[in-house]
């Protein structure tokens, strides 16, 4: 059994593959230097050199703002090279888990979002996700997308440690209170990964995010608590005054209640998740 990851150092690949190897699972994790995702002609000869049993593609464009400005290899890195792995694992009969998000949605509803409610991405790296999702399933009736949202952990950059580093210097931020979503951890979403490919439930889209749900702000004042600086560094302030290139969604929150239903592992809530995640985030180099 070889497990491959592609986009192995980011912060999901990373835990994904410490994960799989203290269960002593043989991995290999790729980047881009071997797996490039801007090259998707080149994706099936290199698969085929590995020739993996499992599948899972962490690899992605994620710099939302950027990606305003680069629709094109957005796309191609977001949704061609995900088909193509698509296929590939069709093919060979492997099981493939692709990663997907709450971008998708236009973030308008207020209530947590269904994996069948209707889609609206706002922004670039939004429409080329779910792009991605098409060009997954069209190619791989029988692939796992997993939504997620708020994804932070020990590996690479992301709000925790952002906050955590102007918190340490005794800054005082303005963080957005207008903006609902679950914090995920990605030791958390690494093992429901593990899980689906272990129970292998019904194919298709699955929402799984940490559970409850909390505003930016609120985030980062529990930060502040668990950094033991004064939370009142952290102020309050909405979208209006912070706006940036990439539209983010209001309302962020998944429902994971098709999860529950297939009999996968629920995930705990955000905030147990933190309590235990923030020793290693936390971590100066
Ligand atoms: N972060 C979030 O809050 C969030 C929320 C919802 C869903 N997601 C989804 O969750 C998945 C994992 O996200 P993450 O937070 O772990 O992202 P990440 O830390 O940015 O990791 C993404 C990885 O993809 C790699 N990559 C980018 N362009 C590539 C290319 N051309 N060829 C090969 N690899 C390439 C990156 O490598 P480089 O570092 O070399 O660019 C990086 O290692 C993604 O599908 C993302 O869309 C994330």
């Amino acid at each position: 059994m070889t497990w491959l990851v592609l986009g192995a150092k980011g912060q999901l690949g990373s835990e994904l593959i410490y994960l799989l190897r203290s269960l002593n699972i043989e991995a290999i994790g790729t980047d881009r230097s071997e797996i490039d995702f801007e090259k998707p002609d080149k994706i099936f000869a290199k698969l085929n050199a590995i020739n993996p049993t499992h599948i899972v593609n962490c690899g992605a464009y994620t710099q939302v703002d950027k990606a305003e400005e680069e629709k094109e290899l957005v796309n191609i890195i977001n949704a061609d090279s995900p088909g193509i792995i698509a296929k590939f694992a069709l093919e060979r009969y492997l099981p493939f888990v692709h990663i997907s998000t709450d971008y998708v949605f236009d973030g308008n509803s207020v209530v947590p979002y269904k994996e069948e409610d209707p889609v609206n991405p706002q922004s670039i790296y939004g429409k080329s996700k779910w792009l991605g999702e098409k060009e997954v399933l069209n190619r791989n009736p029988t692939a796992y997308i997993l939504r997620t949202a708020w994804v932070y952990g020990a590996h690479g950059n992301n709000f925790p440690k952002v906050i955590a580093k102007k918190l340490r210097n005794n800054e005082t931020l303005n963080v957005v209170n207008d903006q609902t979503g679950s914090p995920t951890w990605t030791f958390d979403l690494a093992k429901a990964i593990i899980e689906v490919m272990d129970k292998r439930p019904k194919t298709g889209i699955y929402h799984v995010t940490n559970d409850d749900s909390c505003s930016w702000f609120e985030f980062a004042q529990t930060i502040a608590k668990s950094l033991e600086v004064d939370p009142n560094l952290v102020k309050p302030t909405d979208s209006k005054s912070f706006v940036r290139p990439a539209a983010r969604p209001k309302f962020s929150v998944l429902s994971n209640k098709k999860w529950k239903n297939a009999g996968l592992t629920p995930l705990r809530s955000w905030k147990d998740a933190w309590q235990e995640a923030a020793k290693s985030v936390l971590i100066t180099d």
